[in-house]
């Protein structure tokens, strides 16, 4: 019996082993079949989905730094992406698995050198996955380059801290390190150069890739990086208060307030309890859509037991300049938080609170007193500018999302990208993606055709296939296609070559995208054409300049300097 099983396993082995349309693959874990997926009209690609990069997070591995995988014996079937993270649903449910760590790479021919990218997820450091439904690389993957994606842990499970020795946190982070270090170990048999690494992401996922150009532990793992709509800075991701965080968190569980014990706990609580946490108190009395994420990168400790990925401020390593110098391109959408453009309707308190206390219009990290001269003055200074201190109606909903979009994005990665070209020993390149066509994504989902320019996310079709979001048809023709072609090959032109226009290309009308240099901030702007410029929207961002530098009194942000 077991000989005939041998036979059996053996001959479908042999039989898989010789199918030019699901190779096999070495990897450090063991062997991996791959399949053809498809790309388009004669297009076809390998995609090898869901290999375990890291043990599964589970049991006394929670709350610890990733361990790498220890691999698995014959072959493992890579037709399907891995159980996504958990994350918590709009309908307060949690789905995916604490077996979670799965990578996904995608190729065309699997010998080779080809430079690869990495891409980050996004979803606020609470959702989302590297799956291929919504990230298809069947663009990325014709322009001679490997494509990567890949889970990493999310929302508590990703970010819990102490503050100290018993749970140092940047769980989230790690896995992202850990990711990038499987890159280096195995993209070689994939036909991917592991010299060659750039990483990408958008949102949560630019964020994240502005971490590892920070961090120390990522050092020599990536290349180049893009981050899209997300860095260090914003005020959303980082978390600058993991010890009063975690008391929250024992209170809401009933948990003690000691560190070892709370960790021990929380470590045996099932998942499905941590909905629990949706009533985490906030102690900032900001409105919704202007409130920090919780569950987002910390400093951890110096003296923590597990090595570290960051054990300073984002601000602090941009300042003395001690990140990883790398070629780099950072930029925004010109209205991301158009999303929030209905908040009066969604939410009408959100309006009122805002009449009633104008004192909202203070960024609460710049730390100014409440009921101050200076909190008059700055949130008078925001009024005139955005909408000429008129009452906040219906009319104004544009201005006050484009005030928003500073807030939370634009502001803080327009410094960002000042400090870094300021250090950097590598390009620094800059853009700002205002398109406003039928393939933006957000503006398609919440139906924002309406009002004009580029909202969050909308720049993610333009790179990717994204298959599970219902979005009208393109025809031929549609200049959308035009700004796709642009966009996947200035990305691509930039992973194969650390430069986004090399003097070669003449099909990107013949574009030279400067790298900053000095104060004179030079961009591009990807909108219905490709235009060069120098400090993008800098009539509303001096202001908030100004004011910054007049006003704030915070220890966790600077001003540009
Ligand atoms: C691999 O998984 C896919 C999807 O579940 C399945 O259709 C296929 O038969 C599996 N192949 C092997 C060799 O197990």
């Amino acid at each position: 019996m077991f000989t005939f099983l041998t036979i059996v396993v053996l001959g479908i082995s042999a039989g898989l082993a010789q199918d030019a349309n699901r190779p096999i693959v070495e990897t450090t874990g063991g062997q991996v079949q791959g399949i053809t997926a498809s790309c388009g009209l004669f297009c076809s690609y390998f995609q090898f989905n869901g290999i375990p990069y890291a043990e599964p997070p589970v049991g006394d591995l929670r709350f610890r730094n990733p361990v790498p995988h220890g691999g698995w014996t014959g072959v493992r079937n890579a037709s399907n992406h891995g159980e996504n993270c958990p994350s918590l649903s709009v309908f307060s449910e949690y789905s995916g698995d604490e077996d979670c760590l799965f990578i996904n790479v995608y190729t065309q021919n699997i010998i080779g050198s080809l430079p690869v990218m990495v891409w980050i997820h996004g979803g606020a450091f609470i959702a989302g996955s590297g799956g291929s439904r919504v990230y298809g690389p069947d663009f990325l993957v014709q322009e001679n380059v490997v494509v990567v994606s890949f889970n990493y842990r999310l929302g508590i499970l990703g970010y819990f801290s102490t503050g100290d020795s018993h749970a140092q946190g940047n769980w989230g982070m790690k896995d992202c390190v850990e990711a990038l270090r499987w890159v280096r170990d195995n993209i070689a048999a994939f036909g991917g150069n592991p010299n060659d690494v750039t990483i990408f992401g958008e949102s949560a996922g630019g964020a994240a890739v502005h971490y590892l150009v920070l961090s120390p532990m990522a050092t020599g793992l990536f290349h180049r990086a893009i981050a899209q709509s997300g860095t260090a800075l914003v005020p959303w991701g980082f978390q600058y208060n993991v010890a009063e965080l975690s008391r929250n968190i024992a209170d809401i569980f009933g948990y003690p307030h000691d560190s070892e014990e709370l960790t021990r706990r929380l470590r045996s609580t099932p998942i499905a309890n941590f909905i629990d946490l949706q009533r985490m108190p906030s102690d900032i009395p900001i409105p919704r859509g202007f409130k920090p994420f919780e569950f987002v990168p910390s400093a951890e400790p110096a003296d923590s037991p597990e090595p570290t990925f960051l054990t300073q401020r984002p601000i602090e390593i941009l300042r003395a300049g001690t990140f990883n110098h790398v070629p780099i391109i950072i930029g925004y959408n010109s209205i991301e938080s158009l999303f929030m453009v209905r908040e009066h309707f969604i939410d009408s308190t959100v309006w009122n609170e805002f009449t009633r206390n104008p004192q909202f219009f203070v960024p609460h990290y710049w730390n100014i007193p409440v009921g101050s001269e200076a909190t008059g003055a700055v949130s008078q200074a925001f009024r005139d500018h955005y909408w000429q201190d008129q009452a906040l109606t219906p009319d104004i909903m544009v201005e006050w999302c484009q005030f928003h979009s500073e807030q939370q994005f634009i502001y803080p990665i327009d410094k960002t990208v000042a400090l870094t070209a300021k250090a950097n020993t590598q390009p620094t390149y800059y853009y700002q993606f205002s398109f406003d066509g039928d393939l933006n994504l957000l503006k398609g989902l919440l139906r924002l055709s309406d009002y004009p320019g580029a909202a969050h996310a909308d720049e993610l079709p333009y790179l990717w296939s994204i298959t599970n979001a219902p979005t009208s048809p393109v025809l031929p023709g549609n200049h959308a296609l035009t700004v796709r072609q642009r966009m996947v090959r200035l990305w691509t032109n930039f992973a194969i070559r650390g430069n986004p226009t090399p003097n070669s290309d003449t099909d990107l009308q013949n574009i030279n995208w400067a790298p900053v240099s000095g104060d004179d901030l030079a961009y591009l702007d990807i909108g219905h054409d490709l235009v060069t410029g120098s400090r993008p929207n800098h009539e509303r961002l001096d202001v908030w300049k100004d004011l910054e530098e007049r006003y704030a009194n915070n220890p966790f942000y600077y001003p540009y300097q």
